[in-house]
């Protein structure tokens, strides 16, 4: 059973509610600053993130600090106890230190240097934006570092994207030579760069990767992201180091983005204290509000599995976004619904982008809690409000965590890999897609899943599920045997086992380094197109019971049989009568090998009866879930918090049988047939 957390912040183990908050475009009416207190407090909000993009309000000049407003917004916080989570402001960079440092400016993948503008720019090697970083972060550090309500040091804005400098180049050198022991027979090796004459004879050949230059040696690319995760760790862990040393009681995080993929989010999570993350799906868009909201819940998962603790929602929208090709407005309900949703997966917060909209700038239409008309009577504020209330009943909640019997595997290194990789298809590779099908069912069946990357540990689980492990690691085969042979289950699919860490293709027949594990041969792969139905169909009496055909497409591989027992085969195509999914037995363990894209149908099938036959927990017990209702629940070993949320826009029934609960908003008891109003939520507590 698990058990109970710390809060993140001791002072406050409450549910975190408020968010981004920019006094600093205010500074000419301070007047606002008082009514935003009284606004917060009305709002039931107890949290801002202060100070994100205030670099230049903080210091004007080089050199010359001003933290007068700052000291006074602290102030009125303080009245209120408000939680400050405030920021370094390394995520916009003021034009003094373009000016005076260009070398700061980035530079992109065809060697152009950028000119100051935007935001989250800055070259993550410059010795002088690092340098500045630490000077503003120390003057932070030191006068507001003893704030009795201090929340998380908020580093940075969502990290993202490269720089192509000279002295990214010269970096990455290094952090080459490093990695391949000064020795270029070795990184030649790895990168098999006899290819089309690529062989490096000496260090300075090697230029990172540019659409005017080398985009074709994977390997270098790979090992490209991987330099700029790394670079982008040492920049975090310069502008952190004075937070480290002056506040080393306070928690340092930084916020990610959703389903970002351009550094490895599993790498960085080590060095946080705590996960946080910005979410911004668009409702009602044509793909469906169930769809996207799985979506969402597969990265929350992926969030509190990485420290395998409560996470931070660190922004979301209360209304609208103002980027996207229509920003739609959330129907009403939906703003409560998305915030229980981060609640029930983990987060003790739910915190926006933005309090209030400033009037002028690229964001002055994005969704906020006070409006143009800072007025109380808006639908955004009232819902706001009211999830504030809801939140404010929810204290038991914090620091709870589930108990998780399925991990799902998805690899920041495999993605590059697999995007990187020439054939056998170049586009819609599905790799993410492809995880969040395998994550749906559990999610249609409310069974909590830890998404984790291969260098967290496996033997938890119950049930692994490895979708398209192109790439395997040195130590991951070994370790999933381990798995395996301990009894545990495993579920992979075609494309995977090709290549090693460097994209180097394995040489004993694909899985390569899993094909004992998998007792099978993969030696071709065909790709119908997404829609061109290849029919499978089920081996008789098969040992899942497994009874209806069903449809691939997109990945067919053709398979053999080394050890493992075929449980369907192809219907259509050249390759009728080969095993499309197979089974093989290692040790006191079970291992699924699926060798196509499968349809809905299949998905549903195959791990329902998983989900039975491992006897892994679902939320409600045996509680049928309607379409687009799903459940989860967190815990601490005594109470059990469940989290019915539907995302239907119409009224539906779910009948909970004779399972008894406190209705944890009411506190009456609650069981039998109950009507969930569309985008409504339950919040149940069971003893
Ligand atoms: C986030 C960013 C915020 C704000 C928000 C708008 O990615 O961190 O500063 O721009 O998007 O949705
Ligand atoms: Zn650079």
């Amino acid at each position: 059973m698990p058990s109970r957390h710390d809060p993140v912040c001791p002072h406050t183990p409450r549910m975190l509610h408020g968010g981004d908050y920019n006094p600093d475009q205010w500074v000419a009416t301070p007047e606002v600053w008082e009514d935003d207190a009284r606004l917060m407090a009305e709002a039931n909000c107890n949290t801002v993130s202060l100070g994100i993009f205030a670099w230049v309000a903080l210091e004007p000049r080089e050199g010359q600090f001003d933290f007068s407003w700052m000291d006074r917004v602290f102030e009125i916080l303080e009245k209120n106890r408000t939680v400050v989570n405030l920021a370094t402001p390394g995520g916009a960079k003021p034009a003094w230190m373009a000016q005076r440092y260009p070398e700061t400016l980035r530079v992109d993948r065809f060697r152009r240097r950028q000119l100051w503008g935007g935001r989250h720019n800055h070259c993550f090697t410059s010795p002088v934006f690092r340098d500045k970083c630490r000077i503003i972060n120390t003057e932070l550090a030191e006068r507001y570092g003893s704030y009795p309500y201090f929340g998380v040091w908020h580093v940075n804005n969502e990290y993202s994207g490269e720089c192509h400098c000279d002295l990214c180049q010269a970096a990455f050198r290094d952090w080459l030579k490093q990695r391949y022991d000064h020795d270029l027979e070795k990184l030649n090796h790895a990168w098999w760069s006899r290819f089309w004459s690529h062989t490096i004879t000496d260090w300075d050949h090697i230029e990172s990767p540019s659409p005017i230059g080398e985009m074709g040696v994977h390997g270098l690319t790979i090992d490209w992201h991987r330099f700029c995760t790394h670079q982008t760790i040492e920049c975090f862990n310069a502008e952190s180091a004075p937070l480290r040393e002056l506040t080393p009681n306070l928690p340092v995080t930084t916020n990610f983005m959703t389903a970002y993929s351009g550094i490895d989010y599993a790498a960085i999570s080590r060095g946080l204290d705590v996960i946080c993350w910005d979410s911004y799906p668009s409702y009602h868009d044509r793909d469906g509000d169930a769809d996207l909201a799985m979506n969402i819940s597969f990265i929350h998962e992926q969030r509190r599995a990485m420290l395998n603790k409560p996470f931070l929602l660190m922004e979301c929208s209360p209304s609208v976004q103002n980027y996207k090709p229509f920003c739609k407005l959330k129907r009403p309900g939906v703003h409560i619904l998305e915030g229980l949703q981060a609640v029930a997966h983990g987060a003790d917060s739910v915190l926006y982008f933005q309090w209030r909209k400033g009037r002028g700038g690229f964001e002055k239409f994005h969704g906020a809690v006070v409006d143009h008309f800072p007025t109380t009577e808006t639908r955004v504020f009232q819902e706001v409000k009211k999830l504030g209330e809801i939140l404010g009943k929810l204290d038991g909640v914090v620091g709870t965590m589930p108990d998780v019997e399925v991990g799902l595997i998805y690899d920041y290194e495999n993605y590059w890999a697999i995007d990187t990789m020439s054939g056998p298809r170049n586009v819609d590779k599905h790799y993410i897609e492809t995880c969040y099908e395998h994550y749906r069912p559990f999610w249609n069946a409310g069974v909590p899943v830890d998404v984790i990357d291969t260098a967290l540990p496996f033997d938890k689980y119950k049930l692994l599920i490895a979708p398209m492990l192109y790439m395997v690691k040195p130590g991951v085969a070994e370790k999933l045997e381990a798995y395996v042979r301990g009894g545990g289950t495993l579920v992979t699919t075609y494309m995977t086992g090709l290549v090693n860490e460097t994209d180097l293709c394995f040489q004993n027949g694909f899985p390569g380094p899993l094909r004992e594990l998998c007792g099978v041969w993969a030696e071709e792969t065909d790709v119908p197109y997404d829609d061109e139905a290849v029919r499978v169909e089920p081996v008789a009496g098969n040992a899942l019971g497994l009874s209806e055909p069903y449809e691939a497409g997109g990945y067919c591989d053709l398979l053999h049989c080394d050890t493992a027992e075929a449980l369907a085969t192809y219907a259509g195509e050249f390759y009728r009568g080969m095993p499309a999914l197979t089974v093989n037995r290692v040790g006191a363990g079970t291992v699924y090998y699926v060798g196509s894209r499968n349809d809905r149908a299949f998905q549903s099938a195959f791990f329902s009866r998983l989900i039975g036959d491992l006897g892994l927990q679902r939320t409600l017990g045996d509680v049928a879930l309607p379409p687009r209702v799903t459940a989860t629940w967190r815990g601490d070993g005594e109470k059990t918090f469940v989290f019915v949320l539907s995302f239907n826009r119409d009224d539906t029934t779910l009948d909970l049988g004779d399972r008894s609960y406190v209705d944890v908003l009411t506190r009456e008891p609650i069981g039998g047939k109950v009507t969930l109003p569309g985008y409504g939520h339950l919040i149940l507590e069971s003893a």
